[in-house]
């Protein structure tokens, strides 16, 4: 497993150079692949790799299982409106990042990583490729709900992507997230093999 990202001094510049080169390794380790519907299985194996803790960060609330309705939802993907990319490493599911059009020229976006590789840059890496494929599909924003204390998920996002509106719903941060560049050209992300 790469190693983790520790920043060792307040230095902003040190800290952003070790980031970098741990996302370079990631970049190295990981390959980013576009679910379809038949990817229940890959649904199935990084929601076994969510502690509870990171399961209720993701869904807002205590989940000890997938159900059936709530796993028909997640692989319900068209590549249109509502399009997910997993990481892998040696061929095992790690993350997933999601986009949901929500009907209104926005998309909401949501990312979990298993907790064995949290703190890699396995979402930093995940958040790229969804922007990428956001700015692909068209959304000039897209919306992400997280728990006032994730600070991770937060962290993340912003690493990422522009944050142009943050308001508090209660124990929740709605984030308003604009997506902003071009595609990247030489993007590793595989297309949805039919
Ligand atoms: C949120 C999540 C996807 C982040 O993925 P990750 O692979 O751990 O994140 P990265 O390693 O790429 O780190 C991204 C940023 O988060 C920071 N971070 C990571 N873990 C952190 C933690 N526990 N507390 C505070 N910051 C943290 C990193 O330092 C980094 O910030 P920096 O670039 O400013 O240093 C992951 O923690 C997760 O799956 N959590 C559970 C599900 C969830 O909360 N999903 C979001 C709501 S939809």
């Amino acid at each position: 497993m790469n190693a983790a990202i520790t920043p060792t001094d307040d230095s902003t510049a040190h800290r952003d150079a070790e980031s970098d080169a741990a996302t370079t390794a990631v970049d190295r380790l990981v390959r980013i692949r576009e679910l379809g519907p038949d990817d229940g299985d890959v649904v199935d194996v990084v929601f076994a790799g969510l502690s509870s803790h990171s399961r209720y960060l993701r869904f807002q609330a205590p989940v000890t299982e997938l159900s059936a309705a709530t796993r028909r939802s997640l692989t319900a993907l068209d590549g249109r409106t509502h399009v997910a990319l997993a990481a892998f490493t040696q061929g095992d599911p790690i993350g997933i990042v999601r986009i949901m059009d929500l009907d209104d020229g926005r998309g909401e976006l949501a990312v979990e990583v298993v907790d064995r590789w949290q703190g890699c840059g396995v979402g930093t890496r995940l958040l790229h490729a969804a922007r990428d494929r956001a700015v692909e599909l068209g959304y000039r924003e897209l919306v992400g709900e997280v728990l006032v204390v994730n600070a991770a998920a937060y962290a993340a996002v912003r690493r990422v992507f522009r944050i142009t509106r943050v308001r508090r719903h209660g124990s929740e941060l709605m984030l308003s997230i604009a997506v902003e560049g071009e595609p990247a050209s030489a993007s590793p992300v595989q297309g949805l093999v039919a």
